[in-house]
């Protein structure tokens, strides 16, 4: 990570921050770049703004990583399509129904379906299991399964879908032009306003500490993030893989993450944003530490426990383990135990919350 000096103090940044004003590119860069004193004084200021705007609830979201297999070869991920040494799953529509279902009946209001980008599960195909985990579970549908035609995307919100999670990764065309062979930045801009023009709540995220990122990098990812009007922010480290080229590189830092998500939580004070598990898998604890400055969601792991370590996008990845009801109740404790509550129902964003009681 290459630092940009700051062009103005922390203390005006965060003034800027909190007094109607809204972060620039300049005071972003400041908040990401303070030392471990002013740090203490982000966290503090975004987990009071956390509690005041979107209180004290953590949202859990059962997540089903339900296929590994994907066409593309970002040059960060493990699952990527030229990665010989990955054992290849896929859930069969039946198996990912019946998960969600087992989802909602140990309380979840919302599921997550994630997969690599895997042109086996077609639109019909994936409208069917919408359909399905719809009208059974009555539960929100979140996807998180890639790039895809409008007409596609529009077939499953049609189908049931609530919410799409499509990362931008990086906003700096150079860097991801370099880290994505597959993909076009433009393009992946278009999906995304494909899916808010559809009514998903969208989310989006980047990286942190990809190689040749720098704080300016960061500092615009989150101005676009704003402008474009993102509803939920999903951010971790980058973790180097040994099977992709970038294998050699540094990962991100458990610092600057944390900086990053409570200056996220300063942007988007309504957002829904995950302590994700990149950032447990980074260093124990990472998670609790996100909750404690600006996280307010979870996303405990769903996979059937026999596939779950093939979707290994970087390595030692340390899911929150929810396949049975003792290890809910114990992840229920725990968040209780951090002086929080869980939250009840779908858990929207709170645009689509207003007449709710
Ligand atoms: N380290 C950290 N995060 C990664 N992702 C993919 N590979 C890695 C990695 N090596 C993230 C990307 C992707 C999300 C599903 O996981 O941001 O969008
Ligand atoms: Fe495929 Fe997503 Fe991994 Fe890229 S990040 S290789 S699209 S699973």
């Amino acid at each position: 990570m290459v630092s940009s000096s700051p062009t103005i103090s922390f203390d005006e940044a965060l003034a800027q921050a909190t007094d109607g004003r809204g972060l620039d590119e300049h005071g972003i860069i400041a908040l990401l770049d303070c030392g471990d004193a002013d740090s203490e004084r982000l966290f503090a200021t975004a987990d009071e703004v956390r509690r005041r705007f979107v209180g004290n609830d953590v949202h859990l979201r059962a997540l089903i990583e339900f296929s590994n297999h994907c066409r593309k070869n970002c040059d960060y991920c493990g699952i990527r399509a030229r990665n010989r040494n990955v054992s290849r799953y896929r859930l069969s529509p039946e198996e990912v129904v019946s998960t969600a279902r087992q989802a909602a009946d140990s309380g979840f209001g919302t599921v997550v379906l994630q997969s690599g980008e895997d042109a086996w599960f077609t639109r019909d195909r994936m409208a069917c299991i919408i359909r399905a985990i719809k009208t059974s579970t009555g539960m929100a549908i979140t996807l998180g399964v890639g790039e895809r035609d409008e007409g596609t995307y529009r077939a499953w919100r049609d189908a049931g879908a609530d919410r799409f999670l499509l990362r931008i990764e990086t906003t700096d065309p150079d860097l991801f032009r370099r880290l994505h062979p597959d993909d076009d930045l433009d393009a992946r801009k278009a999906c995304l306003v494909a899916l808010r023009d559809l009514g998903y709540q969208v989310g989006s995220g980047v990286m942190v500490g990809l190689p040749g990122q720098t704080l300016q990098t960061l500092a615009r990812d989150v101005i676009w993030m704003r402008d474009f009007g993102v509803e939920m922010i999903g951010i971790g480290p980058f973790l180097p893989h040994p099977e992709t080229p970038l294998a050699q590189a540094l990962p991100g830092t458990i610092n600057l993450t944390l900086r990053l998500v409570a200056t996220l939580r300063l942007v988007f004070p309504y957002g829904h944003i995950p302590a994700t598990t990149a950032m447990g898998s980074l260093l124990p604890g990472g998670r609790e530490r996100a909750l404690a400055v600006g996280a307010n969601v979870l996303m405990p792991n769903m996979t059937p426990r026999a596939i779950r370590d093939d979707y290994a996008l970087y390595p030692d990845k340390v899911g929150l383990d929810a396949t049975s009801d003792d290890r809910i109740d114990d992840l229920h404790n725990r968040i209780l135990a951090l002086g929080r509550t869980i939250a009840k129902g779908p858990g929207h964003v709170a645009r689509h919350c207003q007449g709710e009681s």
